[in-house]
């Protein structure tokens, strides 16, 4: 068991998941975001409101912590400038108080944004060079070198996960190989915790699906095992999908509606009309 352990983001939609498995593996577990405190926090849980992007007040959170699950961050494409403070200066403090703290490993919720320009039938796997579609998986990306830099460097292990649909249930055609559901997602968060040697690791967050466009065969050493296939909503969803179209950026990159959105455009927005059906 661990004694301290840190989640950032953990007001979001898949910190809240983290919560309870997490308090599971350490003494004590800090949760913090920008948001106030939750209603009710667990037994050996604390909780610090905190912006990410300023290091005065997320840095003393780190210190006597293990590990770090760095799951805040804003969760859509937006100018640059918006991004900046919360996800790559974010980035660069949790990375930066994690050294200079000495823990031992950054658990970090990176992207399929990361390499969302990639050929959703290129056969990716978690060797597949960045190719952003946003300035979001941007960010990503930074935060993924900056996680190899200080592995490389300063001994500080990282296991950045590259989620790319966690919902409660797929949302769409693309979710058939995209899904990630959340228990599939907290037991890849508890391997990459409980891994005892990991060193620098990028790895998919994604389940079972029969038709997932990305592999993790190169990173089977985590023990990452999904337990759920999108496939058992095939029928529907496909019932739903938009016409084919080669030319469609949205179906044929990785970033799905993120690849064909402009730089600083919501992705989230497209994504959202997309599953309304009303986009490609
Ligand atoms: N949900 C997905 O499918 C998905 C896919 C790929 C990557 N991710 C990544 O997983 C993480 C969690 O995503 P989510 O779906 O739970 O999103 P979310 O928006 O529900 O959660 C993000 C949390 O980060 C917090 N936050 C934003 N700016 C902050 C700041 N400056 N300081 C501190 N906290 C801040 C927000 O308040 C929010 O609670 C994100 O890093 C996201 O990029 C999610």
């Amino acid at each position: 068991m661990l004694n301290k352990l840190v989640l950032t983001g953990a007001r979001g939609n898949l910190g809240n998941e983290l919560r309870a498995p997490l308090a599971k593996m350490a003494k004590a577990l800090v949760s913090t975001d920008i948001l106030p405190a939750p209603d009710k926090l667990l037994p050996n849980e604390s909780y610090v409101q905190a912006d990410v992007g300023q290091m005065d007040q997320i840095a003393p959170l780190l210190e006597g912590a293990d590990m770090v699950v760095h799951f805040g961050a804003i969760v859509d494409e937006k100018p640059f400038e918006d991004l900046l403070g919360p996800n790559f200066i974010g980035a660069y403090n949790i990375w930066e108080a994690a050294h200079r703290h000495g823990l031992r490993r950054v658990v970090y919720a990176s992207s399929i944004h990361a390499v969302g320009m990639a050929e959703t039938n290129g056969g990716a796997d978690t060797d597949t060079p960045h190719r952003p579609d946003t300035f979001y998986g941007l960010a990503k990306c930074f935060s993924e070198d900056l996680g190899r830099m200080y592995w490389e460097k300063r001994g500080l292990e990282a296991v950045c996960l590259r989620i790319l649909s966690c919902t409660p249930e797929p949302q769409n055609a693309r979710a058939l190989g995209t899904w990630l559901s959340y228990r599939d997602m907290v037991q890849l968060v508890q391997r990459a915790v409980d891994t005892p040697t990991t060193g620098f690791t990028v790895a998919y967050g994604v389940s079972a699906n029969s038709r997932a466009p990305v592999s993790n065969h190169k990173v089977g050493f985590l023990g990452y095992r999904p337990q759920d296939n999108a496939e058992d909503w095939a029928e529907a969803l496909l019932a739903k999908a938009v016409t084919p179209d080669p030319q469609d950026l949205a179906q044929t990159r990785l970033g799905g509606p993120f690849a064909k959105v402009g730089l600083g455009q919501s992705g989230i927005a497209a994504l959202t009309a997309m599953t309304r059906g009303k986009s490609g």
